[in-house]
């Protein structure tokens, strides 16, 4: 059974009601179901789980290998652009992860244009809203069938 660890970063607690027409109306229990029922349907299992503080994070990505996840989705928020500390946390575990932002970072203000995770991520889905969870979703399905 292919296990993957979804993570999100600071104020994605707040989906739903944060910025919608950035970020859209679901909130994070409502992707997370989505998220559950596509890996059940496929024999597959995902595990939320969300945190507001960067070494909680750090915490998931380090023990992810030995709680048996085969990959972590994961959307950083805005330590995707400041933490050092979580793309070391990658490089040290070396499991394989996909890096989704909702919105299009590209097309926001400069200081989100850069990633810490990017170079190290198996793929990364930008700007297509909740749907890139579930694209990010297929792609660790596929490739840890
Ligand atoms: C985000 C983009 C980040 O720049 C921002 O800080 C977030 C959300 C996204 O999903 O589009 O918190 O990761």
């Amino acid at each position: 059974m292919t296990r993957i660890l979804v993570l999100n970063g600071p104020n994605l607690n707040l989906l739903g009601t944060r910025e919608p027409g950035t970020y859209g109306s679901q909130t994070l229990k409502d992707i997370l179901g989505r998220l559950e029922s596509i890996a059940a349907a496929r024999g597959g299992f995902v595990s939320g789980f969300q945190s507001n503080a960067e070494h909680e994070l750090i915490e998931q990505i380090q023990g992810a290998k030995t709680h048996g996840f085969d990959a972590i989705i994961i959307n950083a928020g805005a330590y995707t652009h400041t933490s050092i500390a979580i793309r070391d946390a990658f490089a040290a575990v070396s499991i394989p992860f996909y890096e989704v932002h909702i919105s299009n970072v590209y097309a926001r203000e400069s200081f989100r244009h850069h990633s810490h995770l990017s170079a190290l991520a198996s793929g990364v889905i930008v700007g297509l809203g909740p749907l890139g969870y579930e694209l990010a979703l297929e792609a660790a399905l596929r490739a840890h069938p």
